[in-house]
């Protein structure tokens, strides 16, 4: 949702800031702003609804003067609409203090009567206006920014990063964290603040992750961790595992371009060291003994949109070797439905951010539950990693464009991984499928390749497809989560109507969705597959032509099966059925992208999201 950013040092912050908000403004992008305390000692703000070139033409037209302190934010609207009034930063003590909010705070309502009743007036419709104007209160009644912060924090409830600076304590910046990121980045004679790594690794890659309920005060010299009573915290620096030029676009046209032609190495680089000897080695998975993993009974996978269809291919490969049951739920059903969990469970959460509340929260429930949990994410210092017994990192590099792409794909690999190394404790499998199994997974890279020299042609299709009002996407077996992935890609990027079906499902009613010129994608699985589905998408193909349907056919090389019914065939390299998908997806994310150009969109920004959700 929103990205925080806080800075503390000898360089001009107003540089500090804005480097660090175009890094996270994928985090949301209605709205940005920043505060500095000038040299002079004043609290100088500037805030703009809409991106944050508006803000910095803003900049430009009226600079700043110079501060080396100061805190900057981009929005994501949660209360109050997109305008610059509800913009952060919000003030307080009569103009004394600035503050920014990542997250809802739910009792804003009770708090702002209460500061109402104090005479102490508001001048946006947040909730975050509220907290400055209680910080500025507890700061003339205490005389202490940081004790005062103290103060209000506890009497906050909601989901909350906060940091704040008062021209009165020039070089400090204060920050709590309740379910919301935050994270220190620690230079010399520098620190900073960032929602993540990437607001500051530009400068340091030398970082500490905030946990739950903590408040940090940094100085240029000096960073102190306490908790909400002000006992002192011990942290853990860690070494960020990439460098700024991963999250810049490095020569290509957009994030979503440059991240999709990353896929070969993201698979690449999420199986690099953990396949030793023709075996899946997982260091990170050495707290759960082969005794503990023998004894599952059961594995409930947690995640949102585009995580859960990398869960739900994952599903197919991992009963098929581990012989475990698998479901998938969405994280923000799971918790409320009272879900069977025993000590048989293993819940796994799949999110790229870390920081998705709903799954954060899911996990949080599930180990109160007594279920033992692990955490497929992408990003270091995240949150949700922290609130799981182990973590398996899928080394994706930085995913700055909203949709994701690249996430996905390693998303697979790590959790094929997991269910090889299950399969081999276990003994579900035999050691010949295991190694080719493991082999496949090592060929994917150079198969992504192959699949990235179609561009051209899927780019043409999508140019051709512009003006399409409606898609639909088939698939069957693994196909079918990559149907509803193409369909979700082409929703969000292009905001068109599109649903994704399983072609099983077809005749039992979206059928009645075909009319002559409707195009359909369809997931052809590999006829070479054991359980025989070819034929019988081959019919779902007739069957939808037959009633006028304009068939896009995703179909690996040599398949001549599907020629005299598609209007269009896009060829992948051949793999065995269940590495399909992480070839399959790549022309559907591609054509997603380049219909969002074709229409002139935002490809990297579509409306409306952001890429952490922190809210519920
Ligand atoms: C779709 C997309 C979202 C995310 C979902 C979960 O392109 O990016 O559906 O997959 O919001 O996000 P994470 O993986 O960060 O938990």
């Amino acid at each position: 949702m929103c990205g925080i950013v806080g800075y503390v040092g000898a360089r001009s912050s107003i540089d500090v800031l804005m480097g660090g908000l175009k890094r996270l403004e994928y985090r949301g992008y209605d709205s940005a702003g920043v505060a500095i305390v000038d040299d002079d000692g004043a609290i100088e703000t500037a805030k703009r609804a809409g991106k944050l070139k508006v803000l910095a033409e803003e900049l430009a037209a009226h600079p700043l003067h110079e501060g080396r302190t100061g805190i900057g934010h981009t929005r994501w609207a949660t209360h109050g609409g997109p305008t610059d009034r509800n913009a952060h930063p919000h003030l307080g003590d009569e103009g004394r203090l600035a503050l920014i909010h990542n997250g809802i705070i739910e009792n804003f309502s009770e708090l702002k009567h209460e500061l109402e009743a104090d005479g102490l007036t508001f001048e946006s419709e947040t909730d975050t206006e509220v907290a400055a104007v209680l910080l500025g209160r507890e700061v003339r009644r205490t005389g202490d920014l940081r004790e005062a912060f103290r103060q209000v924090v506890n009497r906050l409830e909601g989901a909350f990063t906060l940091l704040a600076v008062h021209r009165d304590e020039p070089g400090l910046v204060v920050g709590a964290r309740r379910n919301s990121p935050l994270v220190i980045g620690l230079g010399e004679g520098e620190n900073f603040f960032g929602s993540d790594v990437a607001a500051f690794v530009e400068y340091t890659k030398r970082a500490v992750a905030i946990g739950q309920d903590q408040i940090v005060a940094i100085t240029a010299d000096e960073v102190v961790v306490t908790d909400f009573d002000g006992v002192p915290v011990q942290v853990e620096p860690f070494e960020v595992a990439w460098d700024a030029s991963a999250a810049e676009k490095g020569g290509w046209s957009s994030f979503m371009r440059k991240e999709v032609s990353e896929q070969p190495d993201a698979v690449a680089n999420t199986i690099r060291g953990r396949i030793v000897d023709g075996e899946v080695h997982i260091p990170e998975l050495e707290s759960f003994g082969d005794d503990e993993l023998r004894g599952i009974r059961r594995i409930t996978v947690v995640a949102c949109g585009t995580a859960a269809y990398a869960g739900q291919v994952a599903k197919y490969a991992i009963e098929q070797w581990a012989r475990v049951p698998v479901e998938i739920e969405l994280s923000h059903e799971f918790r409320y439905r009272e879900p069977v969990i025993d000590d048989g469970t293993l819940v796994i959460s799949i999110s790229q951010s870390g920081e998705t509340m709903d799954t954060l929260m899911a996990v949080k429930y599930a180990r109160e539950q007594g279920a033992r949990t692990i955490s497929i994410c992408n990003t270091q210092g995240a949150t949700i990693p922290r609130e799981s017994d182990a973590v398996v990192y899928t080394h994706a590099g930085p995913e700055v464009a909203v949709a994701s792409t690249k996430a996905f794909v390693a998303q697979i690999t790590a959790l094929y991984l997991f269910g090889l190394h299950l399969a081999r404790v276990r003994g579900t499998l035999p050691h010949g499928a295991l190694v080719d199994a493991l082999a496949e997974l090592q060929a994917i890279p150079a198969k992504i390749e192959e699949v990235l020299g179609e561009s051209e042609r899927v780019a043409q299709l999508a140019h051709w497809m512009a003006d399409t009002r409606s898609v639909l996407f088939l698939g069957r077996h693994v196909g079918f989560p990559i149907a509803l992935e193409g369909a979700l890609k082409l929703k969000e990027l292009a905001y068109i109507h599109a649903e994704g079906f399983a072609a099983g499902e077809l005749k039992h009613g979206p059928i009645a969705l075909i009319e002559p010129g409707q195009p359909v994608f369809v997931v052809v699985p590999s006829p070479r597959g054991s359980a025989n589905l070819h034929p019988k998408v081959v019919s779902n193909i007739q069957e939808i032509r037959a009633r006028g349907a304009r068939v896009i056919a995703i179909a690996e090389a040599g398949d001549a099966a599907v020629l005299p019914f598609a209007d269009e065939v896009i060829r992948i390299p051949l793999a065995a059925p269940l590495f399909e998908p992480l070839l399959a997806v790549v022309p559907l994310q591609i054509f997603a992208m380049e219909l969002s150009q074709a229409k002139g969109l935002d490809v990297d920004q579509p409306r409306n999201l952001a890429k952490s959700v922190t809210v519920e």
